[in-house]
Protein backbone atom coordinates (compact mmCIF):
# COMPACT_ATOMS: atom_id res chain seq x y z
CA UNK A 1 0.00 0.00 0.00
CA UNK A 2 0.90 3.45 -0.64
CA UNK A 3 0.12 6.76 0.98
CA UNK A 4 -1.13 9.82 -0.62
CA UNK A 5 0.44 13.04 1.05
CA UNK A 6 -1.04 16.29 0.77
CA UNK A 7 1.37 19.07 1.29
CA UNK A 8 1.14 22.98 1.97
CA UNK A 9 4.19 25.42 1.45
CA UNK A 10 3.14 27.95 3.57
CA UNK A 11 5.27 30.73 1.28
CA UNK A 12 4.03 32.89 -1.94
CA UNK A 13 7.82 33.26 -2.49
CA UNK A 14 9.46 32.88 -6.04
CA UNK A 15 12.56 32.01 -4.42
CA UNK A 16 11.09 30.20 -1.61
CA UNK A 17 13.35 28.24 1.17
CA UNK A 18 10.46 26.42 2.37
CA UNK A 19 9.88 24.91 -1.06
CA UNK A 20 13.32 24.08 -1.79
CA UNK A 21 13.09 22.29 1.89
CA UNK A 22 9.80 20.67 0.60
CA UNK A 23 11.42 19.16 -2.26
CA UNK A 24 14.18 17.80 0.14
CA UNK A 25 11.74 16.29 2.54
CA UNK A 26 9.84 14.56 -0.08
CA UNK A 27 13.53 13.17 -1.71
CA UNK A 28 14.10 11.92 1.19
CA UNK A 29 10.88 10.18 2.01
CA UNK A 30 9.55 6.52 2.49
CA UNK A 31 8.82 5.48 -0.95
CA UNK A 32 5.28 4.38 -0.37
CA UNK A 33 4.59 8.14 0.79
CA UNK A 34 2.94 9.98 -2.94
CA UNK A 35 3.17 13.67 -2.60
CA UNK A 36 1.20 16.22 -3.75
CA UNK A 37 1.08 19.92 -3.50
CA UNK A 38 -1.97 21.52 -2.45
CA UNK A 39 -1.94 24.95 -3.98
CA UNK A 40 -2.98 27.94 -1.49
CA UNK A 41 -1.84 31.33 -4.54
CA UNK A 42 -5.42 31.77 -6.12
CA UNK A 43 -7.77 31.22 -2.92
CA UNK A 44 -9.15 34.67 -2.46
CA UNK A 45 -9.27 36.36 1.40
CA UNK A 46 -11.75 33.86 3.10
CA UNK A 47 -15.35 35.16 4.15
CA UNK A 48 -18.32 33.53 5.84
CA UNK A 49 -20.48 34.79 2.83
CA UNK A 50 -18.70 32.28 0.55
CA UNK A 51 -20.36 29.45 2.55
CA UNK A 52 -23.20 29.37 0.46
CA UNK A 53 -21.31 29.21 -2.22
CA UNK A 54 -17.68 28.66 -2.31
CA UNK A 55 -15.57 29.76 -5.44
CA UNK A 56 -13.79 27.09 -7.79
CA UNK A 57 -10.67 27.56 -5.22
CA UNK A 58 -12.25 26.85 -2.16
CA UNK A 59 -13.79 23.63 -3.71
CA UNK A 60 -10.67 22.93 -5.28
CA UNK A 61 -8.53 23.20 -1.77
CA UNK A 62 -11.48 20.78 0.23
CA UNK A 63 -11.40 18.68 -2.63
CA UNK A 64 -7.18 17.93 -2.34
CA UNK A 65 -7.74 17.37 0.98
CA UNK A 66 -10.14 14.60 1.31
CA UNK A 67 -8.21 13.09 -1.27
CA UNK A 68 -5.07 13.08 0.89
CA UNK A 69 -4.49 10.34 3.79
CA UNK A 70 -2.24 13.10 5.35
CA UNK A 71 -0.92 16.20 5.46
CA UNK A 72 2.73 17.99 5.63
CA UNK A 73 2.65 22.07 6.40
CA UNK A 74 6.14 23.41 5.43
CA UNK A 75 5.74 26.98 6.43
CA UNK A 76 8.16 30.08 6.79
CA UNK A 77 7.56 32.27 9.81
CA UNK A 78 6.36 35.82 9.48
CA UNK A 79 6.54 38.29 12.29
CA UNK A 80 6.48 35.49 14.46
CA UNK A 81 3.58 33.45 13.30
CA UNK A 82 1.92 31.57 10.12
CA UNK A 83 1.81 33.74 7.28
CA UNK A 84 -1.48 35.30 6.25
CA UNK A 85 -1.67 33.07 2.77
CA UNK A 86 -1.44 29.96 4.86
CA UNK A 87 -3.63 30.86 7.39
CA UNK A 88 -6.13 32.08 5.15
CA UNK A 89 -6.44 28.77 3.51
CA UNK A 90 -6.03 26.99 6.70
CA UNK A 91 -9.73 29.50 7.47
CA UNK A 92 -10.60 27.85 4.03
CA UNK A 93 -10.94 24.46 4.75
CA UNK A 94 -12.04 24.36 7.82
CA UNK A 95 -15.61 25.70 6.59
CA UNK A 96 -18.47 25.58 6.27
CA UNK A 97 -19.01 24.95 9.73
CA UNK A 98 -19.84 21.67 10.42
CA UNK A 99 -17.42 20.80 7.17
CA UNK A 100 -13.84 21.08 8.59
CA UNK A 101 -11.72 19.10 6.15
CA UNK A 102 -9.25 18.54 9.05
CA UNK A 103 -11.35 16.70 11.05
CA UNK A 104 -8.73 13.60 12.35
CA UNK A 105 -6.66 14.06 9.63
CA UNK A 106 -2.57 12.86 10.04
CA UNK A 107 -0.63 15.80 9.79
CA UNK A 108 3.13 17.26 10.64
CA UNK A 109 4.57 20.96 10.84
CA UNK A 110 7.80 21.94 9.46
CA UNK A 111 9.76 24.88 8.23
CA UNK A 112 12.70 26.76 7.33
CA UNK A 113 14.33 30.39 8.29
CA UNK A 114 17.06 32.28 7.56
CA UNK A 115 17.58 33.53 11.14
CA UNK A 116 18.12 31.60 14.27
CA UNK A 117 14.56 31.38 16.04
CA UNK A 118 14.02 28.83 13.02
CA UNK A 119 10.37 28.87 12.71
CA UNK A 120 10.27 27.77 16.19
CA UNK A 121 7.16 30.54 16.94
CA UNK A 122 5.07 30.21 13.34
CA UNK A 123 5.06 26.16 14.69
CA UNK A 124 3.88 26.56 17.43
CA UNK A 125 1.35 29.21 16.09
CA UNK A 126 0.14 26.69 13.29
CA UNK A 127 0.15 23.89 15.74
CA UNK A 128 -2.54 25.86 18.29
CA UNK A 129 -4.55 26.30 14.99
CA UNK A 130 -4.33 22.72 13.88
CA UNK A 131 -5.52 21.68 17.53
CA UNK A 132 -8.20 23.61 16.84
CA UNK A 133 -9.23 22.26 13.52
CA UNK A 134 -8.79 18.35 15.75
CA UNK A 135 -5.85 16.93 13.06
CA UNK A 136 -4.32 13.83 14.51
CA UNK A 137 -0.45 16.03 15.25
CA UNK A 138 3.01 14.33 14.73
CA UNK A 139 4.53 15.87 18.42
CA UNK A 140 7.76 14.23 17.89
CA UNK A 141 10.11 14.72 16.04
CA UNK A 142 9.68 18.31 15.81
CA UNK A 143 12.33 19.93 12.80
CA UNK A 144 13.48 23.67 13.01
CA UNK A 145 15.51 24.34 10.04
CA UNK A 146 18.14 26.92 9.61
CA UNK A 147 18.94 27.58 5.95
CA UNK A 148 21.22 28.38 3.85
CA UNK A 149 22.26 27.93 0.16
CA UNK A 150 25.48 25.85 0.92
CA UNK A 151 23.07 23.22 3.00
CA UNK A 152 20.39 23.26 0.21
CA UNK A 153 21.90 23.83 -3.07
CA UNK A 154 18.88 22.76 -5.18
CA UNK A 155 16.67 20.34 -5.91
CA UNK A 156 16.33 18.51 -2.99
CA UNK A 157 20.01 18.20 -2.38
CA UNK A 158 21.10 18.22 0.88
CA UNK A 159 25.16 18.97 1.34
CA UNK A 160 25.49 17.82 5.65
CA UNK A 161 24.89 13.92 6.00
CA UNK A 162 23.64 14.75 9.70
CA UNK A 163 20.68 16.73 8.76
CA UNK A 164 19.65 14.99 5.82
CA UNK A 165 19.83 11.76 7.86
CA UNK A 166 17.83 13.73 10.48
CA UNK A 167 15.55 14.80 7.74
CA UNK A 168 15.14 11.18 6.41
CA UNK A 169 13.88 10.18 9.94
CA UNK A 170 11.60 12.74 10.39
CA UNK A 171 10.04 11.88 7.13
CA UNK A 172 9.82 7.82 8.59
CA UNK A 173 8.62 9.30 11.37
CA UNK A 174 5.91 11.29 9.62
CA UNK A 175 5.37 7.64 7.83
CA UNK A 176 4.54 5.67 11.45
CA UNK A 177 2.74 8.47 12.49
CA UNK A 178 0.33 8.59 9.65
CA UNK A 179 0.06 4.42 9.87
CA UNK A 180 -0.72 4.91 13.20
CA UNK A 181 -3.62 6.75 13.00
CA UNK A 182 -4.86 5.27 9.98
CA UNK A 183 -5.14 2.42 11.63
CA UNK A 184 -8.08 3.17 14.09
CA UNK A 185 -9.26 6.18 11.39
CA UNK A 186 -9.14 4.94 7.71
CA UNK A 187 -9.68 7.35 5.28
C1 LIG B 1 10.21 37.19 7.60
N1 LIG B 1 11.24 36.41 8.08
C2 LIG B 1 11.19 35.92 9.38
N2 LIG B 1 12.06 34.93 9.79
C3 LIG B 1 11.94 34.43 11.04
O1 LIG B 1 12.70 33.55 11.40
N3 LIG B 1 10.98 34.89 11.90
C4 LIG B 1 10.10 35.87 11.56
O2 LIG B 1 9.26 36.24 12.34
C5 LIG B 1 10.20 36.41 10.25
N4 LIG B 1 9.33 37.38 9.82
C6 LIG B 1 9.24 37.68 8.50
C7 LIG B 1 8.18 38.45 8.03
C8 LIG B 1 8.04 38.71 6.69
C9 LIG B 1 6.86 39.51 6.19
C10 LIG B 1 9.01 38.21 5.78
C11 LIG B 1 8.87 38.46 4.29
C12 LIG B 1 10.06 37.47 6.23
C13 LIG B 1 12.36 35.99 7.21
C14 LIG B 1 12.05 34.64 6.58
O3 LIG B 1 12.60 33.60 7.38
C15 LIG B 1 12.67 34.55 5.19
O4 LIG B 1 12.15 35.60 4.38
C16 LIG B 1 12.41 33.23 4.52
O5 LIG B 1 13.08 33.19 3.27
C17 LIG B 1 10.90 33.00 4.33
O6 LIG B 1 10.66 31.72 3.82
P1 LIG B 1 10.33 31.47 2.25
O7 LIG B 1 9.25 32.42 1.85
O8 LIG B 1 11.62 31.78 1.51
O9 LIG B 1 9.96 30.03 2.17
Amino acid sequence: ASYKVGYFVGSLSSTSINRELSKALIRLAPDDLEFTEIPIRDLPLYSPDYDTNYPPEGLALKEAISRSQAILFVTPEYNRSIPGALKNAIDWASRPWGRNSFDHVPVAVVGASIGDIRTALSQQSLRAVLSFCNTRQMTSPEAYIKFTPDLFPGNGEVTDKTTEDFLATYMQEFRDHIVRVLTVLPR
